[in-house]
């Protein structure tokens, strides 16, 4: 089997930019876990499901029509439905109801297939919060990537501005703490690194700096 390399933490900690750069860099595959959880949200909300009907949100997750393809320029599309999505699956909402689904067991064993199928040569970076422990829990290389609560909130903010959507850093701040709570305290896939996971804290480091360490890490 390919490797894979599991880049796991709570919201705003860098990972997804940092493991999109990893994958890159290796010329890898790269998962976005949390996408496959906003999107059975997303997908729950247009249905009108409750979100917490279990049985109908992992029977849509079992089911759920979703292609990641790129576009002309490179740039990855997520296609849900048949129809792209676009800056709806990166706001806060979708967030919030992406971790409340993902606390349903049921939820989490329809997404594990197709999260596993992305494990292709020459090699697969995932990023999320239970890479390390659960989906790929043999991988040689488990990093665990933190940062304090403001400095996440403070990322998360600039990178909705920078998507032209509208945040407010002290809602926000409020909304990550409550989040990292929720999937934290969670009795199924609860956040937390892997026992063999690497620990990094990207408080005071650019993403430069982190992405060389884990290049480093891959290498050994
Ligand atoms: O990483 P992202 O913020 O996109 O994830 C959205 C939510 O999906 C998280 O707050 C978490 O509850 C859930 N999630 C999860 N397991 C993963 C990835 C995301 O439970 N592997």
């Amino acid at each position: 089997t390919a490797p894979v390399i599991t880049i796991d933490g709570p919201s705003g900690s860098g990972k997804g930019t940092l493991s999109r750069l990893v994958a890159e860099r290796l010329g890898w595959h790269w998962l976005d876990s949390g996408a496959l959880y906003r999107l059975v949200a997303l997908a729950a909300l247009r249905r009108g499901m409750a979100l917490d009907d279990v049985a109908a949100v992992a029977e849509l997750a079992r089911n759920l029509d979703v292609r990641f393809e790129v576009d002309g320029q490179g740039a990855p599309v997520i296609v849900l439905d048949g129809a792209p999505v676009g800056g709806e699956l990166r706001t806060e909402q979708a967030g919030n109801a992406a971790s409340r689904v993902a606390a349903l067991q049921p939820v989490r064993d329809a997404l594990l297939d197709r999260q596993r199928a992305f494990r292709q040569a020459p090699g697969l970076v995932a990023d999320g919060r239970d890479m390390g422990t659960v989906v790929f829990s043999d991988a040689p290389l488990k990093v665990f990537l933190t940062a304090s609560c403001e400095e996440r909130a403070r990322r998360r903010y600039k990178q909705l501005k920078e998507q032209g959507l509208s945040a407010n850093l002290h809602a926000l701040s409020e909304e990550l703490a409550e989040r990292d709570r929720r999937d934290a305290e969670r009795s199924v896939a609860p956040l937390k690194p892997a026992d063999d996971a690497v620990v990094l804290d990207s408080t005071h480091l650019d993403i430069e700096s982190v992405l060389e360490q884990v290049l480093r890490l891959a290498e050994e």
